[in-house]
């Protein structure tokens, strides 16, 4: 008799939270057992647990996907590495994270690809994937990337970085070909770069190296070209393509088109489009210099309503840490500073300060941040979902906790943000990875190496 009762105890129980189910919000608990959730339901029906939390008055989410993070490892520890990287995620309620390929080296190879993992799993707080990287020279090696695991593929049409740099249409296209064989997404960063090379060149031919050149430099136009390119091009390879952190509602337009026509496309954006627009510019210089780069508010405006009616399909951080002393190159000349901030621990404080504030649904953002990201990378339904077999992924939030964004508190090496100052009602409050608490409260409580390699299912 007791030993069948011990085999129905479950690990841990979490209790009294308003449970974010595929049903909708349910009143309950939910049991994990091995890392996985065993049972959601009322208390009296779940078996006992040998660790309780409670979640009274607090919503109960899946753990948030991030698609969009770079941790310059590999390479650049001095900006970020796995581990600052992920615990940055786990502090922020993110509990799968997939790694941008422009490190060093790039993840270009089947061997570059190996040692990014093998990083990531000495390191990781949080389970990551990893984007594998394809540029012109790399074409041939994109099966054997994808048999190491990669979850997509990312290529980009500007030339930032040489090694990832998609070439010209004829390049791409091939590119698209071959990432379509391997049957998964290609990731693109949409910039046209023979429009941003021409503009870049007549302001500095003007002598223009304020903050506001940078803008200029990279205007609308550039991205909804480069998205046109891209669509017309993975329509004819038959490749699934996800363009990377929209910005205007130009490339907007295309998406949509190539969506109705039941083309396979989803479209990603930031936190920074949605709530910044180019005004920062002036104020912070190079640190609100990203790629692609704030826009107007009429922009902002229009890519907010098409996130909250879901014409978006994704949210990512776009997290990309530099070191001040790289940003701060860029005082007196914008185009000297690298493009990039961080932004995975504040992405979803962010957006539950815009579900308090009645702009938003929590369906909209769980979806957008949590279930979206882990359908197209096929880690469904193990990430992205609390149903019973799932990875007992849990964010639990708090809604009524207000704190203001100050970089030199968030977990990046790198202590500063484009939401400096930013006060936001809903935090995250406890992240639990695989039934294991690895952030109480900001603090991080795992150790580095928890967090596992993720391939898609
Ligand atoms: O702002 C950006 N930063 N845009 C990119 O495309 C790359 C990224 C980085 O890695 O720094
Ligand atoms: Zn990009
Ligand atoms: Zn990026």
């Amino acid at each position: 008799m007791f030993e069948e009762a011990r085999a129905e105890d479950v690990d841990l129980i979490i209790k009294g939270g308003r449970i974010f189910t595929p049903a909708g919000f349910v009143d309950g608990c939910i049991g994990v057992e091995g890392g996985k959730i065993a049972a959601i339901g009322k208390e009296a029906h779940l078996p006992k647990a040998e660790r309780t939390i409670d979640a009274a008055e607090k919503l109960v989410l899946p753990g948030m996907v991030d698609l969009h993070v770079h941790f310059r490892d590999p390479g650049s520890p001095e900006r970020e590495d796995f581990c600052t990287g992920t615990s940055a995620a786990a502090a922020g309620g993110v509990t799968t994270i997939m790694d941008m390929p422009n490190t060093i080296p790039p993840t270009v190879s089947g061997e570059a690809f190996r040692e990014k993992r093998t990083t990531g799993e000495a390191r990781a707080v949080v389970d990551f994937a990893i984007c594998g990287g394809v540029g012109v020279k790399s074409i041939g090696n994109v099966l054997e990337i994808a048999r190491e695991g990669a979850t997509a593929f990312k290529t980009f049409m500007t030339s930032r970085f040489e090694e990832l740099f998609s070439g010209n249409d004829a390049t791409l296209l091939t590119i698209l070909r071959e990432v379509s064989q391997s049957a998964l997404p290609c990731f693109i960063h949409a910039e046209d770069q023979a429009i941003t090379a021409a503009e870049l060149h007549k302001l500095k031919r003007a002598g223009r190296l304020d903050p506001m050149a940078h803008t200029e430099s990279r205007p609308p136009i550039a991205e909804a070209h480069g998205a046109l390119r891209a669509l017309s091009l993975a329509n004819e390879a038959g490749a699934r393509l996800h363009i990377c952190h929209t910005s205007t509602p130009e490339a907007m337009e295309y998406a949509s088109w190539s969506k109705n026509r039941h083309q396979p496309v989803t479209v990603e954006t930031c936190p920074q489009y949605l709530l910044l627009t180019h005004d920062l510019m002036a104020k912070r210089g190079p640190y609100a210099k990203v790629d692609p780069p704030l826009r107007s508010e009429s922009s902002r405006r229009k890519m907010w309503d098409m996130f909250v009616q879901g014409q978006i399909d994704t949210l990512g951080s776009d997290h990309a840490p530099y070191a001040v002393k790289e940003k701060d190159m860029g005082w007196s000349d914008i185009f000297e500073a690298p493009s990039g901030s961080p932004g995975v621990e504040t992405t979803l404080p962010l957006m539950l300060d815009c579900v308090s504030r009645g702009l938003l649904s929590i369906e909209r953002l769980v979806q957008a941040f949590s279930q979206a990201p882990a359908r197209m990378t096929r880690l469904f339904p193990l990430k992205g979902s609390l149903q019973i077999g799932a990875d007992a992924d849990i964010v639990i939030v708090d809604m009524k906790k207000e704190r203001t964004i100050r970089g030199d508190s968030l977990h990046s090496k790198q202590k500063y943000s484009l939401f400096e100052g930013w006060t936001c009602k809903g935090w995250p409050v406890l992240t639990v990875l695989r039934g294991m608490v690895v952030a109480d409260d900001g603090e991080i409580v795992m150790k580095p190496g928890y967090g596992k390699f993720l391939r898609p299912c």
